[in-house]
């Protein structure tokens, strides 16, 4: 099993991402729906969701863990590779290493929850791998709710998105990165918006191809990860806005198995 777990349902781009590139696999998913969402808590309480969500995913058998939500990547996914002895994979590393390969100007904007740009992450690795690049962030607190509602196409989003990225492309980026989950829903009314020939980099597509190349190049882990049975997309509360989202993110009804586990305490 390929364990990828997020906040909430937002995360399943990256499961989709996985699935379309490695179909041959499983994957045990996990949204933490009762806890979303992460974007707006304090990192100690990330790092224990994202502790929890792990040891969940390991004991339904996952033999790598894909943190797909970039706030938790932001926080806990060092802490993670630390404490858990199987490969940790994150979204950031992965889009920082493609922003910084296809910016030729060396301007490059971020976006992401206000947790994940306080963290300063995607600064801070972008230019440990460029030091000469100008990094602008931007928070958008407003955009997961509006995905969430399923807004993706209002007069309301349009006009918040170009609340949020006007500053970014008067600073002229000639990239961009979508640093959550939820924004590669929005990319088609983020291009125009932040100019038609910035490079848009999301993070779901970056993770699977850098999965995709550590499985060619480690056999002994690859041959751990099941292909048979089915995938499962666990979550820990049903709402109807995330059986929205995933169906839109999948393209087909998606069943959501709540889970109640000793592993996230009591709620
Ligand atoms: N999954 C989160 C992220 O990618 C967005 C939702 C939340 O704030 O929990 O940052």
């Amino acid at each position: 099993m390929i364990g990828i777990f997020d906040s909430g349902v937002g995360g399943m781009t990256v499961a989709r991402a996985v699935e379309q590139l490695l179909p041959q696999y499983r994957i045990a998913y996990f949204g933490d729906l009762a806890r979303t969402p992460y974007g707006s808590k304090s990192p100690e309480t990330i790092i224990a969701y994202s502790r929890q969500n792990t040891e969940f995913l390991l004991a339904q058998g996952a033999k790598i863990i894909i943190v797909a939500c970039n706030t938790a990547a932001s926080v806990a996914s060092e802490i993670l590779q630390q404490e858990f002895p199987v490969p940790i994979f994150e979204v950031i590393t992965p889009a920082v290493r493609k922003a910084v390969a296809a910016s030729s100007s060396g301007r490059i904007g971020v976006i992401g929850t206000r947790a994940t740009i306080k963290s300063g992450v995607y600064e801070k690795k972008i230019l440990a791998a460029q030091s000469a690049y100008t990094v602008y962030s931007q928070a958008c607190p407003l955009l997961v709710p509006l995905v969430e509602e399923g807004w993706l196409d209002k007069r309301e989003t349009k006009m918040i998105l170009r609340r949020y990225l006007q500053p970014l492309r008067l600073k002229q980026v000639d990239t961009f990165v979508l640093g959550c989950t939820h924004y590669p829903l929005l990319k088609d009314l983020i291009q125009p918006r932040i100019g038609k020939r910035v490079a848009i980099i999301d993070s779901s597509e970056v993770v699977a191809e850098s999965l995709a190349v550590f499985l060619e190049n480690n056999p002994t882990v690859e041959q751990e990860l099941e292909r048979s049975g089915q995938s499962h997309y666990y979550v820990s509360d049903v709402t109807d806005a995330a059986v929205d989202i995933a169906k839109k993110v999948f393209g087909r009804p998606i069943t959501l198995e709540k889970v109640t586990s000793d592993i996230f305490g009591s709620r």
